[in-house]
């Protein structure tokens, strides 16, 4: 019999939040008030980072960190093709072209031999995603010379290998806080950022081009409605408060599936997200399984529905999206390593309160999807 439906994603929101959130409705101030550079400031603190800026959504921060760093028409900025959509999406705001680069297949992050091939006189910035959480090589980025904007919308809580938390080593870096991430605030996103200037360009620009101490209704560049509210940081606050249980619970989650998928590793050939090594610390974020090359993915996905357990292909190769097949022309075989992945992927059910009885039946319930 099945019991209940195991949901991929679920938010740990208590009191803290509800009072949180409650503080800001009574106090009447909903937006560009004292929550805001609060939320900025403890946020800045946990990275170890300079400076930070709150944002709409991860997205917004990746486009104004592009905007920041000065990524123009017509420039290319090298990317990786296993990601979120968004953050090639934020390169095509700027007029600008997102060149892909083939993956590591041990951490899935962009190859930086592939990217350092990939560049050319037009490229103007290197966007290395920490994809699942996992820290991108960034100090082999770095070597390569060329201003850098971090995706780290996956990745609060991952530290690279010289003990800098990823987001601290003061490139642009955008973290997003959608409901099924580390931590959230239903949808926004945080900048942290190294340089002073880039925080000044960034907090006119995410209010519509109004630096922080200009008049109402005064503007002095172009700009975009990216703001954050004050709910929105309150909730962030709360969350940032209790942000330690929160990833320790997401990492027993995951030693707990390590344990459980052990077998259909050996015997079947699951893969398994890769573990740490070399200092690299993983953010959890999500459980993301590649399947057997004889599986039938969407066949599995089915199996594991009827079984009581939610799951999805995550992620698609961005390249072979209709969208950037029809503007970019790009076809399968561009990226290999890239395409295995993106066609194996399959993300499981991963939230901090998964007990390990449920993870039990998402294991025995893929043993039996699998036959
Ligand atoms: C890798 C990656 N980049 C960018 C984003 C965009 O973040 P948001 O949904 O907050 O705009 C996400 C979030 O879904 C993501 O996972």
């Amino acid at each position: 019999m099945i019991t209940e439906e195991i949901p991929l994603a679920k938010p740990v929101l208590g009191a803290a939040e509800e009072a949180a959130v409650i503080e800001v409705l009574r106090s009447g101030q909903l937006s560009l008030g004292p929550r805001v550079p609060a939320f900025e400031a403890a946020f800045a603190a946990r990275i170890g980072a300079r400076y930070a800026s709150a944002v709409s959504s991860g997205t917004a921060g990746l486009h104004l960190a592009l905007r920041a760093v000065g990524v123009g028409e017509g420039e290319e900025v090298v990317t990786s093709p296993f990601s979120f959509v968004a953050s090639a999406n934020v390169v095509l705001y700027e007029r600008a072209r997102p060149v892909f680069a083939d993956i590591d297949p041990r951490t899935l992050n962009l190859d930086p031999a592939a990217a350092a091939a990939a560049i050319t006189d037009r490229t103007t910035a290197l966007l290395p995603v920490h994809i699942f959480g996992y820290p991108a090589d960034l100090p082999a980025f770095e070597a390569l010379g060329l201003p850098i904007v971090e995706d780290a919308c996956e990745a609060l809580g991952a530290v690279h290998a010289d003990g800098v938390a990823v987001g601290g080593r003061g490139h642009p870096a955008a973290f997003g806080f959608y409901a099924n991430k580390q931590l959230t605030t239903g949808e926004g996103g945080m900048l942290t950022l190294g340089s002073g200037e880039h925080k000044l360009a960034i907090d006119s620009e995410r209010n519509q081009g109004r630096a922080p101490d200009m008049g109402w209704l005064d503007h002095d560049r172009l700009g975009f409605n990216y703001r954050l509210s004050d709910i929105a940081c309150a909730l962030g606050l709360a969350q940032l408060e209790r942000l330690d249980a929160l990833l320790a619970a997401r990492a027993r989650v995951a030693a707990w599936y390590r344990e459980a998928l052990a077998g259909l590793a050996a015997e079947r050939g699951l893969g398994l997200p890769c573990e740490d090594a070399g200092g690299d610390r993983r953010g959890w974020f999500v459980f993301v399984v590649q399947l057997p090359d004889d599986a039938d993915r969407d066949g599995t996905i089915r199996a594991l529905r009827a079984l009581g357990v939610q799951s999805k292909p995550y992620l698609p190769a961005i390249h072979l999206m209709s969208f950037y097949r029809e503007r970019f022309g790009h076809r399968p075989g561009e990226f290999p390593v890239c395409e295995d992945i993106a066609a194996r992927s399959v993300a499981l059910p991963f939230f901090p309160a998964l007990s390990e009885g449920q993870i039990a039946r998402v294991a025995e319930a893929l043993t039996t999807a699998l036959g």
